[in-house]
């Protein structure tokens, strides 16, 4: 069994008397790609956005290599390694694909050196074409504010930006959501090459061929309870459908294998 890198014991979230989370438990290894499933309104995005450190949840922890992940403290939290796409991309419409691409990871200048922005800022759109370059995304000029760009083009700003920093665990919450089949299949290509690098994927995604052409594990959200995991295999389809939508047992004949079985 790999080392494990994430763990979420027992989380819970409340909005008013709404539990959008209700005591949450799984696991991810060290280079797993785990598929994070559920209909709309499961608690998926609400689980990210705890593991990202946007909200608090009202009990239980998320641990990244054994230390907590606290909330109010995103840049934190990309400080130590994970990379987060929201599914609403949180991008800055009015900033540029480069600016767009280090918001938040900028080191501080001392006030009153002029010059090195000037420095600063050839050296950013450098990094940023690199980037791009590395991860085969195809953005024609970097001063563009990312409002005037096409949906795929802003999702693949978000989810480089997420892949080329993080150097724990990628966090993609309906990444290809918005993209064509070429960028889609681009997309898919780098969070599979993430596990060679160390890295481990949380992916959220409605299109099951989707996941189990990239993910080990789908772990199954219903009304923000955790319904079961099982192997992300061809031969689990049915099984996963049923873990989704509910209302039957027959996901127990599941085909099981590795050590992140429950249901
Ligand atoms: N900021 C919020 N305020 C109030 N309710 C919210 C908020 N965010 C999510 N919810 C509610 O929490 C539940 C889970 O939402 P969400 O995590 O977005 O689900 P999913 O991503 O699985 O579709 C839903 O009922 C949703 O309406
Ligand atoms: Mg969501």
């Amino acid at each position: 069994m790999s080392s494990t890198v994430l763990e979420i014991n027992s989380l819970s979230k409340r909005f008013g008397n709404h539990a959008a989370l209700d005591s949450v438990s799984f696991n991810v290894g060290r280079g797993e790609i785990v598929a994070l499933l559920g209909d709309n309104g499961a608690g998926k995005s609400t689980l990210v956005k705890c593991v990202a450190g946007l909200f608090q949840a009202d009990s239980g922890e998320i641990l990244l290599e054994g230390a907590p992940i606290k909330s109010g403290t995103p840049a934190k939290v990309r400080a130590n390694g994970i990379g987060v796409v929201y599914q609403d991309l949180a991008l800055f419409d009015n900033m540029s694909v480069a600016e767009n691409l280090y918001a938040g990871s900028e080191p501080r200048w001392p006030s009153g050196l002029g010059g090195f922005a000037f420095t600063r800022h050839r050296e950013m759109l450098q990094g940023a074409r690199e980037t791009f370059d590395r991860l085969e995304v195809r953005i024609p000029n970097l001063n563009t504010p990312v409002g005037l760009l096409s949906g795929g083009q802003r999702q693949a700003i978000a989810v480089s930006k997420a892949i080329a920093f993080a150097n724990k665990l990628v966090v993609l919450d309906e990444p290809t959501a918005a993209l064509g089949l070429r960028e889609r299949t681009n997309v898919l290509r780098l969070v599979k090459q993430l596990p060679h690098t160390g890295v481990s994927v949380i992916i959220i995604s409605h299109n099951l061929e989707e996941v189990i052409s990239v993910a080990d594990r789908a772990v199954v959200l219903r009304q923000g309870q955790f319904v079961g995991e099982v192997p992300a295999i061809q031969e689990n389809h049915e099984t996963i459908v049923s873990m989704i939508v509910g209302g039957s047992s027959h996901y127990r004949g599941a085909k099981q294998g590795g050590d992140h079985v429950r249901v």
